[in-house]
């Protein structure tokens, strides 16, 4: 039998470079924090037409190399939609890869058929069209490839972008909303590099296994950058869009932050915190005061991060992500509401069905040599494994359910379900910080069992499923994934 002990040395998550060794290999240039572009779309009232094209180039990330990316109407990553709640939105998405893709909108309530999941892909050179209305409130959601078994490879080379949605009532908030002046998108994910300069995605069955890993921090497609204030009060949503590394976020100088958001938009009052745990696809938005004038700089701390090894090896130093230089920021006019918006609670007297789904990862000697063989069925949910011609469950369309996640494996797994906002309505530890909010990902720790509060919206299509899934995006890839019709 693989002990425990070996078992959790084999899984340990990969360093992340500290500051030192970055400054040594020349990749601390204090860089320019990137804004993604911002993309409104042709607006005919309430209608919105956004083109977009999934495209491949050269970049520049490290210092005198260049890496083979893939971008969404830029060169690296994708440019950041934008819309409001009660708008019609209708998107063209053209492939000019040479690689069959599909474009998701992760966090979205819509038609199972404007989904962009695995149901819905697009050949290089065809286009895809998706149409839905946005009917849910302000909130920072995000779109990535959901190509089948190939999505952590297609969301590494870069397809992934932010989608925000805007609406009234987070208008009247007076919270800083000049995207790039006081209201930024924080991308954040890890990368490994060729020395020819290209990303370095799977080399061995350990990252299938336990998701790819890198040892360097990009933000928005930057390493280490350092942003400019301009105004005291700055408004970061953060996602993390790392193919699997869960981050432990604070900043340097310890200081406190409010969190306003959570996956499915704003919390019902802002928490303050000085501590934030981000796993893969989850977003939370945070208003950072820096009328002080310093220099803090956003960390990630290793250690505490959901595995079973915490208390075998304990926390690791910090490593930098980005930093705020607000030694010009200009008092902002905005600021921290006392009250955000009112949630529309159902209850679990509603709930009409309650659905069980177990996470396992295949344990024992086999499982190494398993990995090694490329075995397709060491992760399953409810002991199988993806497969795209299986509907696995069947829903009402606007019923209340309650799904009841366990995780029997050793390590943590984010569960994501496609077309809703729940409620984590009971879990190990306390809820709290962004898990108060709506969410569409929960992060299911180790023996641990959560249960979210599901109402669906009144879509229905018989045929075309929706996905659930694990978001280390190699667990998904490997089929820890199952499909689901709303009727
Ligand atoms: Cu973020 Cu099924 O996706
Ligand atoms: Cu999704
Ligand atoms: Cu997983």
């Amino acid at each position: 039998m693989i002990s425990r002990r070996r078992f959790i040395q084999s899984i340990a998550a990969v360093a992340l470079l500290p500051k030192q060794l970055l400054q040594a290999k020349g990749l601390l240039a204090a860089n320019v924090f990137q804004v993604p572009k911002l993309e409104m779309g042709r607006r005919v009232g309430k209608e919105v037409y956004f083109d977009l094209n999934l495209q491949s180039t050269m970049s520049q990330i490290l210092p005198n190399k260049r890496t083979l990316t893939w971008g969404i109407n830029q060169n690296f990553l994708g440019v950041t939609l934008r819309a409001n709640k009660g708008d019609k939105v209708h998107i063209k998405v053209s492939n000019q890869l040479n690689k069959t893709s599909t474009l998701h909108w992760h966090g979205m309530k819509l038609p199972a058929k404007a989904d962009g999941g695995p149901h819905q892909p697009i050949e290089p050179g065809k286009a895809w069209l998706s149409e839905f209305d946005i009917i849910q409130p302000a909130a920072t959601l995000w779109y990535h490839s959901h190509q089948i078994h190939k999505t952590g490879e297609q969301v590494y080379n870069g397809l992934a972008g932010l989608f925000i949605i805007d609406d009234t009532e987070s208008a009247q908030l007076n919270l800083p909303s000049d995207y790039g002046v006081d209201d930024f998108p924080v991308i954040i994910q890890d990368r490994e590099f060729n020395s020819d300069g290209s990303f370095r995605y799977l080399s061995g069955f350990r990252e299938k296994l336990m998701g790819k890993m890198g040892q360097i921090i990009l933000v928005n497609g930057v390493i280490n950058p350092v942003m400019k204030a301009k105004k005291s009060l700055i408004r970061l949503r953060i996602l993390n869009g790392s193919n699997a590394r869960i981050y432990q976020l604070d900043f340097d100088d310890a200081r406190p932050f409010h969190i306003i958001a959570s996956d499915g938009g704003l919390l019902e009052k802002p928490v303050m915190a000085n501590s934030i745990q981000l796993a893969p696809a989850e977003r939370v938005e945070i208003l950072v005061d820096v009328a002080d004038g310093k220099m803090p700089m956003l960390r990630h701390t290793e250690g505490m991060t959901g595995m079973m090894m915490q208390q075998e090896q304990g926390r690791q130093p910090a490593v930098d992500i980005f930093q705020i230089d607000a030694s010009r920021a200009e008092r902002s006019s905005r600021q921290v509401p006392k009250q955000l918006v009112v949630h529309q609670l159902d209850s679990l007297k509603q709930v009409e069905k309650k659905r069980r789904f177990d996470l396992q990862m295949q344990m024992g000697p086999m499982l190494m040599m398993n990995a090694a063989l490329g075995a397709k069925d060491l992760l399953k949910i409810n002991g199988q494994s993806m497969d795209i011609n299986r509907i696995d469950e069947v829903v009402k369309a606007g019923s209340v359910e309650l799904w009841q996640i366990n995780n029997t494996s050793m390590m943590a797994h984010p569960f994501h379900i496609h077309n809703v906002q729940f409620k984590i309505v009971n879990r190990r530890g306390k809820i709290e910080g962004h898990e108060l909010g709506f969410k569409d990902i929960v992060l299911v720790n180790p023996n641990e069992s959560v249960q979210v509060l599901i109402r669906f919206p009144k879509f229905s299509d018989a045929k075309i499923p929706y996905m659930y899934h694990c978001h280390i995006l190699e667990h998904e890839d490997v089929g820890m994934m199952g499909q689901f019709t709303v009727v």
